[in-house]
């Protein structure tokens, strides 16, 4: 007899099999038995019919409580009413582990309950789709960029230096010396290009923000692509390639964690067409101001109404591009049909959920980008390996960096970014 997981049903319909899983709710009426259940990789049910077992079987089903795990040996059956379309014929069951005053019951829990047991609301179906879908992303992500030639550049964690500025690092002792936590690969993934041409990460990064956001983490997962011989123009095109193919991806291989989440398909699908639409920063301030925002004006850098806004005005994420060069990295390459700004873009999810990725094409001249450092107030000493990447046969790259857990929210189509993640690092929040 095989052991199988509920998501391999299909193939097994009529035969006998024995399935792990644990039970999320059960419902007895004396001559049958419904037991709600859960094994990892699908939710179904397991009806038990009172002729058909021994009993000790039949026993078990009224004592079976919340999460106590059990292993179902039975019959797979079609079943078109549930959303999986199978379900088990229960002919044995063996508890394995017995769960007493499971904390989240059916009834509602407010949020900092749930987050206080985050290691137990990841068991419900709501968490599991959400984490579908963010695998998925990542899978996707790494098809992408490896049909593409890419090849993955793991940058270090523990670093000394601070591409996205001073005011948001983790500090941390290394041994006698100052370290921080990563805030981005780029300026490895920048000297990585010039070794192996492009090149991807996807790792943590950590952002000490004070901000207490529906976007905002402290600790997220970037994907960043760097590549050698590329401008602004070309890193635009990959961008959107790649946000379209994570869109289809995940329409094509989640339907049913889409469907668990009420996510409208017909928008996502929206998504999937590129070109997306461009504004430069400098007409997002006119539209802006002619739209009744009358806080900001050109210098200024956009809050979370402003880029709700702005992306309301189109039906597929944008790019903003072309930022004042006051309000973006010392990193960036002056744009010169307008040296106030920079060959930068920031993509802008629609439905209200913002930046998912920031880019650029980055500073190749050498003495360029040595007095961005001194300028930016950064130690030069810290800085000097970066500035081989300038120094030892410059090139034109760009690269850009997608934030994991903003694309999540946005194609999952969730209120907050805190259930992105599985053990979501949040201000004031380091449990569980
Ligand atoms: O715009 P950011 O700060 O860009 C960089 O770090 C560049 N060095 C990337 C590069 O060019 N290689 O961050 C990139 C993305 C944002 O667009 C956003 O999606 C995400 O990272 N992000 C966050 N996500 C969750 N919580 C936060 N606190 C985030 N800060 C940035
Ligand atoms: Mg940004």
């Amino acid at each position: 007899m095989d052991i199988i997981t509920m998501n391999q049903a299909k193939d097994y319909v009529d035969q006998t099999v024995t399935v792990k899983a644990w039970v999320t709710n059960t419902r007895n009426s004396g001559k049958i038995a419904f037991i709600q259940l859960r094994d990892g990789t699908a939710y179904f049910q397991g009806v038990v019919l009172k002729s058909d077992v021994s009993e000790e079987v039949f026993d078990i089903t009224k004592h079976l409580s919340q999460e106590s795990s059990v292993e179902l040996t039975g019959v797979v059956q079609e079943d078109t009413r549930s959303s999986l379309g199978y379900e088990l014929l229960v002919k044995d069951i063996k508890v394995l582990g017995e769960s007493h005053d499971y904390p989240i019951t059916p009834k509602e829990h407010g949020t900092d309950f749930l987050m206080d047991h985050r290691h137990l609301w990841l068991r419900t179906s709501r968490q599991h789709a959400i984490m579908l879908i963010r695998n998925e992303i990542i899978r996707a992500t790494f098809e992408f960029f490896n049909d593409r030639g890419f090849i993955k550049i793991d940058p270090p964690i523990l670093t000394g230096s601070a591409p996205e500025g001073t005011t948001e690092l983790f500090h941390t002792e290394y041994f006698d010396e100052e370290a921080y936590l990563s805030q981005s690969g780029q300026l490895y993934l920048e000297a990585a290009a010039m070794a192996f041409g492009k090149v991807f990460s996807f790792g943590p990064t950590f952002r000490a923000e004070k901000s207490k956001t529906r976007r905002h983490l402290i600790e997220f997962w970037m994907m960043e692509p760097e590549m050698a011989h590329t401008d602004h123009e070309q890193s635009l095109k990959v961008q959107e390639e790649y946000v379209a193919y994570l869109v289809r991806n995940v329409i094509d291989h989640c339907p049913q964690a889409l469907e668990r989440l009420g996510r409208d398909v017909s928008l996502l699908e929206k998504y999937t067409k590129t070109p997306y639409p461009r504004i430069s920063y400098t007409d997002a301030i006119t539209l802006l101001n002619n739209n009744g925002f009358d806080d900001i004006e050109w210098g200024d850098d956009f809050g979370s109404p402003h880029e709700t806004f702005i992306a309301s005005q189109y039906e597929q994420p944008i790019f903003i591009v072309n930022y004042p060069k006051s309000i973006k990295p010392f990193y960036m390459k002056v744009n010169p049909e307008d040296p106030r700004t920079v060959l930068c873009a920031d993509m802008i999810a629609p439905e209200g959920y913002g930046e998912i990725i920031g880019g650029s094409q980055r500073e190749d001249n050498y003495e360029i980008m040595k007095q961005n450092i001194i300028d930016f107030n950064l130690d030069l000493d810290a800085y000097a390996w970066y500035l081989d990447t300038n120094k030892y046969g410059a090139v034109v790259h760009s690269g850009f960096g997608m934030g994991l857990e903003r694309c999540v929210a946005w194609l999952s189509g969730i209120e907050h970014i805190r259930e992105t993640s599985p053990f979501p690092r949040l201000l004031n929040r380091l449990y569980p």
